[in-house]
């Protein structure tokens, strides 16, 4: 199971949705895996992962840039297994490809070599070493976001309860539907998650309302604002690790267990127990 977390506009809580998922699923016992696509490395680095420092920015050893530079030229050669790309993370069961700065350089050359197809092909290799792949993108509708869409199955789209956002959503389940028509049939739209939620205002609520009357697939389980999601980014702890019986880590494992089709109460219950331990 691959699950993509998409939405070209920034901001809007990819990275922070993608690693508590990820790290609620490897608390369940799932061997779960983050890619993170995005040239920023939030998700890296809020996994522990430091591929920035001026020691190894220029490395793509062990980096999803790495691993998508191998399917070039004299590289090829050398090509490894997508295993050997994987580190783990100070959290057991959870495991990254984290991002390097050396994305953004190889963009323009794997697009022009029509590479879009590779990042699938590795998704496929690592199927057997997975129960779980989560895959963190960056906030563009450019090659990386569309490799993660054709390659993975399953695709959320986080919403930040914005108007100018609410627009962009249009175009954006187009895109990807027309992406699922043409490369990937495969593809679940699961839904649109609302992030940063206010429940004490009525304009959150008229927009959500207007989406679900135009029949826009958005999910049961919100998500509030909390200022702990920035604290435990510093900590870099997901933040179901770093403050597990905060509401927003509730509301996480609702959305989790909405995803994966689980009763709420008695799997949340389970978590608890085990993300404390
Ligand atoms: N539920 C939340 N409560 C409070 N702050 C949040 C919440 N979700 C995200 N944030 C904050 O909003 C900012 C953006 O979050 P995040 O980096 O997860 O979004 P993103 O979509 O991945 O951004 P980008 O498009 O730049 O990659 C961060 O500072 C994060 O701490
Ligand atoms: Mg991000």
């Amino acid at each position: 199971m691959q699950r993509v977390i998409f939405n070209q506009k920034g901001g809007v809580g990819k990275s922070s949705i993608t690693c508590n998922l990820a790290a609620i699923s490897a608390a369940q016992g799932y061997k779960t895996l983050v890619i993170d696509l995005d040239v920023q490395g939030n998700s890296s680095f809020y996994l522990g992962i430091d591929t920035y420092s001026p020691d190894n920015r220029s490395t793509l050893d062990g980096t999803i840039a790495g691993l998508l530079k191998q399917s070039t030229g004299r590289w090829l050669s050398q090509k490894k297994k997508s295993i050997d790309f994987v580190r783990e993370t100070p959290f057991e069961n959870l495991h990254v490809i984290p991002s390097s700065p050396g994305l953004d350089d190889i963009e323009k050359e794997l697009e022009n070599r029509y590479k879009i197809y590779k990042l699938r092909d590795a998704l496929q290799e690592l199927d057997e070493d997975f129960d779980r792949v989560y895959i963190d993108t960056p906030p563009n509708y450019n090659f990386y976001s569309k490799s993660a869409l054709i390659g993975a199955n399953h695709v959320v789209v986080p919403f930040d309860c914005d108007s100018f956002s609410k627009q962009a959503l249009y175009n954006l389940i187009d895109n990807i539907v027309e992406l699922q028509e043409d490369h990937n049939k495969e593809l679940i739209i699961e839904g649109i998650v609302v992030n940063q939620y206010n429940s004490q205002a009525r304009f959150p609520q008229e927009l959500i309302k207007e989406l679900r009357e135009e029949e826009m697939p958005v999910l049961d389980s919100f998500l509030s604002s909390s200022v702990k999601m920035k604290e435990s980014h510093h900590a870099q702890k997901p933040l179901v690790h770093f403050a597990p019986s905060h509401k927003l880590s509730r509301q996480f494992f609702e959305l989790y267990c909405e995803l994966e089709g689980l009763e709420v109460e008695s799997e949340s219950n389970s978590m608890k127990t085990k993300i404390t331990a």
